[in-house]
């Protein structure tokens, strides 16, 4: 299961969020959604709805955020309510949020958001907030399916409220479907996103990633030390910052990057043929995989015995492999349609010139440089951008998340700069 802790998201840290907790079982994950939220530097006022404290305490909302819950839009029956402006809670909590976020988030409330009604205090403040909102629906897969919360849904969405999910899969109830609360990392994930500009909206960003694996036999076979790390940091920043992504990933152990799609691969020829399947629909490539150069040529249809005879040794024919970058540059210099290509170079030594060479052999618009002994495996990296019209940009050492935003923002500034 993918671990929980996320490195620090963009637009989360100081950010004032009134989380609102409907009464379904899907509750308890809101606990976590607070602490992860806390974690990311957010301060959480949390709002729950009268039916909500059936399934979960207020205490353990206000031990996780450092705040007192309210629940009763009658001031007199909430313990404290000291923090509020005019002793109006039904307009005052929301007054001081940056984000209103609804998880999760019920039929019946779901319905009466949509119609306007406001009959606690959890639906004054959705009705009197003047922040963005969103809501993340945890219900029975045949609520969810029901024409009149399809028709709620469709009408939130008109009016401009985030619908974060719901995921598919099984239920409390034991029905299996739609309607499941998406998991709390999954929606700070989602409000990153909705509090983020977005400057790869409407793009389509497909990337490879991680190291390639090319057979010997059955059982064994070469690859290399690549983590894909940076190729997952930059399929996640990519869709953080507004992008639809497809990410064809050699063979890691990391969890998939939120949002994406992935297509997993193993050897280069398989990656090669993921990646031309999917490039006519896409407005910018990244190739950031450690593409193995050669691969086997007969790999053994058998396991490969250990000869006893010394004299005889292990003899392998390689083959070429496809350059993928190297074709994708040649594709895009072609086609009407623009297609921005982004390469990596990983070297030990000679890193400004090999990158730059690299611009011109595989026609690539930028190449990030990065040295290989520093970034292989790791969490930190400094990479330089390297382009055809300007000098190296030298971003710091930073986490690879940050430095993907960073990548990213240069590529979007600059690629719209040379078409307009
Ligand atoms: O010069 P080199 O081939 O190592 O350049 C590395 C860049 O080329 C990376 O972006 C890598 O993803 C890409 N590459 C590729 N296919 C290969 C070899 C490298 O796409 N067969």
């Amino acid at each position: 299961m993918r671990p929980i802790e996320l490195p620090q998201l963009p637009g989360l840290n100081q950010l004032r969020v009134v989380l609102g907790v409907c009464g379904g079982i899907a509750a308890y994950k809101s606990a976590e959604l607070v602490r992860l939220l806390v974690k990311q530097g957010c301060t959480v006022q949390v709002v729950m709805t009268e039916s909500a404290t059936h399934f979960i305490a207020p205490l353990t909302f206000q031990a996780l955020s450092g705040k007192a819950v309210h629940v009763s839009q009658w001031p007199a029956e909430n313990g404290n309510q000291g923090n509020l402006d005019r002793g109006m809670p039904h307009i005052d909590i929301s007054r001081h949020a940056d984000f209103l976020l609804i998880a999760p988030c019920t039929a019946n409330s779901m319905a009466k958001y949509a119609h306007g009604f406001a009959d606690n205090l959890l639906d004054n403040l959705v009705l009197a907030r003047n922040c963005p909102m969103a809501i993340a629906p945890a219900m029975n897969v045949e609520m969810w399916n029901n024409r009149a919360t399809q028709r709620n849904i469709s009408q939130l969405q008109t009016d401009g409220i985030h619908v974060f999910g719901p995921a598919a899969g099984e239920q409390a109830c034991g029905e299996v479907g739609s309607g499941r609360m998406l998991e709390p990392f999954e929606v700070v994930l989602e409000l990153a996103r909705a509090v983020n500009p977005k400057p790869l909206a409407g793009k389509k960003i497909l990337l490879t990633a991680g190291p390639t694996f090319e057979a010997i036999d059955p059982v064994r076979g070469i690859t290399n030390r690549s983590s894909g790390k940076m190729g997952y940091a930059l399929a996640q920043a990519a869709w953080l910052m507004g992008g639809e992504v497809t990410l064809v990933s050699g063979p890691t152990a990391l969890p998939s990057p939120y949002g994406a799609h992935i297509l997993q691969v193993q050897s280069a020829k398989q990656m090669h043929a993921a990646v031309f399947g999917q490039i006519e629909q896409n407005d910018l490539f990244i190739g950031v995989a450690a593409v193995a150069d050669y691969g086997i040529k007969n790999p053994s249809v058998q396991k490969q015995k250990k000869q006893s005879d010394r004299a005889v040794g292990l003899h392998m024919e390689f083959e070429l492999n496809p350059d993928i970058l190297a074709e994708v540059g040649e594709l895009a210099s072609k086609r009407t349609r623009p297609l921005t290509v982004v390469g990596f170079a990983a070297e030990t030594e000679n890193l400004d010139e090999y990158a730059s060479r690299k611009l011109e052999s595989k026609k690539a618009q930028f190449i990030i440089g990065n040295l290989a002994q520093h970034a292989l495996g790791a969490d930190q990296t400094r990479l330089s951008i390297y382009s055809k019209r300007q000098p190296p940009e030298r971003l710091d050492s930073m986490d690879k998340l940050s430095a993907a935003e960073a990548v990213l923002s240069f590529i979007s500034k600059h690629t719209q700069t040379h078409t307009s």
